[in-house]
């Protein structure tokens, strides 16, 4: 393959039609701003987006333009919004639920998909999780098929997707059971008999959306030999590094979630090994990858003339292995830096036990967890205010528990393919494209983090004056929990002391 040079990055999306899944998602809404940011002459984006919580399509668009993530974008290059057509749709219901019209207008006009929508829900029902994230891949693959002009289809995958091999090449395995099977059963069988099935599959698999993410792999191995497909792998996606600005995130699952409640002084134990290494990704490198494994695809189908055969697909794990750090480390760097960004309304001094001990996770969950939620609940009802605590920390038990298998695995990724790709970038689209993150700086991307969470999670006000009077005020707290502490420990002592003279 020989690369035309002349081509710059932005040459190539000149002109391109892009259909996007997933674009009110994390990755969705960043991929926008990307998109429209640094390819400035593409012609259309396409949002896949569905009416929820009694906003509709047109009211989730406006809302999702409004948020800081484009304040850039809109100061700068406003008129490119008109380069947005939302599309109404449902991933979870059979042919993405696309109207005849707009169906026909994507068969038209589109050139490449990013299909990147996915129910994310780890403890979902095997139905919900096999019809949002693999019967739905099939049926972008299907409407693929029927695009003449398209150049690329990029699945965005997950790095857990095999999760039973340690060494993860960059390429599909045989999928765990036979993707054309699993999305017949669960079109045939009853809620309650998939539910029994389900039991069988998670045998294989640590939940419903790894199970389902992994079939998915293979529906684009099975098309890529009729489409210029790719894999996109990503591990854990974190707060952005750099663009378009630092510290940008809107999701509270995975360890931002746990920042959040930790920050606040809720989370009180954690259920995860300490000496395994997380690995997590910024969301605009992985949005940068994705872009240029398009760019990539494109090459190859230039150099066929467009006849593009392969017996699979181009697969791209996106994963932060040089850089990923041990669990402990990162709660050490954490507890620095929160003190540093504190939270507003902190209600105990932040520091949570790790433990990789059930048995101690279970009892410390009882003390640390539920037996103060049902005081402070209690305290809440008889204040007329509505009691949360408790309902609050029996999610994050169950979230901790859900994401604990993660926790407890070490994986090892190839880098062969991103390398390559790499290299592949011309030198004038270095600065805007380079997924490479040599600078990257742990401690400055946890403050970062952790600035994100407290202004676009939690709405806080992240200036210096602002920041001075939080402290202030978690200093008063903190000593009110070292009185709290003291006179627990005393009673206990005095109990014990008690007990023994009798
Ligand atoms: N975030 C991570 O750490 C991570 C790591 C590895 C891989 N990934 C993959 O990256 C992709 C994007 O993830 P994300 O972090 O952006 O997740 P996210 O924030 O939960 O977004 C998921 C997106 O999928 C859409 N979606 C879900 N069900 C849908 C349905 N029935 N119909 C239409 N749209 C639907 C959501 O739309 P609504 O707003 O309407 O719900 C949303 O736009 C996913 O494929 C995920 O598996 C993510």
């Amino acid at each position: 393959m020989t690369v035309d040079s002349s081509k710059t990055i932005p040459a190539f999306y000149a002109g391109q039609s892009i259909f996007l899944t997933g674009a009110t998602g994390f990755l969705g809404k960043m991929l926008i701003e990307k998109i429209l940011r640094s390819c400035p002459d593409v012609r259309e984006i396409f949002l896949l987006i569905r009416s929820k919580k009694e906003l509709t399509m047109n009211e989730r668009l406006e809302k999702l333009l409004n948020l800081p993530l484009y304040d850039k974008l809109r100061k700068e290059h406003f008129s490119r919004f008109k380069k947005i057509i939302p599309i109404s749709g449902n991933v979870k219901e059979k042919e993405l639920d696309l109207s005849v019209a707009d169906r026909q207008m994507l068969i038209e006009r589109v050139t490449i998909i990013i299909h990147a929508a996915a129910d994310v829900k780890f403890n979902n029902s095997l139905k919900d999780a096999i019809y949002s994230n693999t019967r739905a891949t099939r049926d972008v693959c299907i409407l693929a098929q029927s695009m003449k002009n398209l150049k690329a289809l990029v699945y965005i995958s997950t790095a857990f997707a095999h999760f039973n091999k340690i060494y993860i090449e960059e390429k599909v395995y045989p999928p765990i059971a036979d993707w054309r099977k699993m999305i017949e059963i669960a079109e045939t069988l009853d809620e309650h008999t998939l539910n029994i099935f389900m039991i069988k599959c998670l045998h294989y698999a640590p939940n419903t959306y790894i199970f389902s993410k992994n079939l998915a792999e293979s529906v684009i191995q099975e098309y890529s030999s009729s489409l210029p497909c790719a894999i996109v792998r990503p591990s854990i996606v974190g707060p952005s590094l750099a663009e378009p600005f630092p510290g940008w995130i809107d999701n509270i699952y995975g360890p931002m979630g746990l920042f959040l409640i930790g920050g606040k002084g809720l989370l009180r134990v954690s259920y995860l090994n300490k000496i395994v290494a997380e690995d997590m990704i910024p969301v605009d490198i992985v949005t940068k990858t994705i872009l240029i494994v398009i760019w990539k695809l494109k090459l190859i189908t230039y150099d066929h003339q467009f006849i593009y055969t392969s017996p699979s697909p181009f697969v791209l794990n996106c994963t932060n292995q040089q850089r990923s750090t041990y669990e402990q480390d990162i709660k050490e760097l954490f507890d620095i830096t929160i003190k540093d960004v504190p939270f507003e309304a902190t209600v105990w001094t932040p520091n949570t036990i790790l433990t990789n001990n059930f048995v101690q996770f279970y009892i410390l969950t009882i003390l640390l967890h539920i037996l103060p939620a049902i005081l402070i609940d209690l305290v809440l009802k008889f204040s007329r205010r509505q009691p949360m605590l408790l309902q609050l920390l029996r999610r994050i038990y169950v979230a901790n528990c859900a994401v604990s298998y993660f926790s407890f695995h070490n994986w090892e990724y190839s880098n062969v393919n991103r390398l390559s790709l790499m290299s592949l970038i011309p030198p004038e689209n270095w600065e805007e494209f380079s997924f490479d993150f040599y600078r990257f700086n742990r401690k400055n991307y946890m403050k970062h983090s952790i600035k994100g969470v407290k202004k676009f999670l939690l709405h806080e006000d992240v200036n210096l004056l602002q920041l001075d009077a939080v402290k202030a005020r978690n200093k008063r707290v903190f000593l009110l929990v070292r009185v709290i502490k003291t006179i627990i420990s005393i009673g206990v002592l005095w109990i014990m002391i008690v007990f023994y003279a009798l």
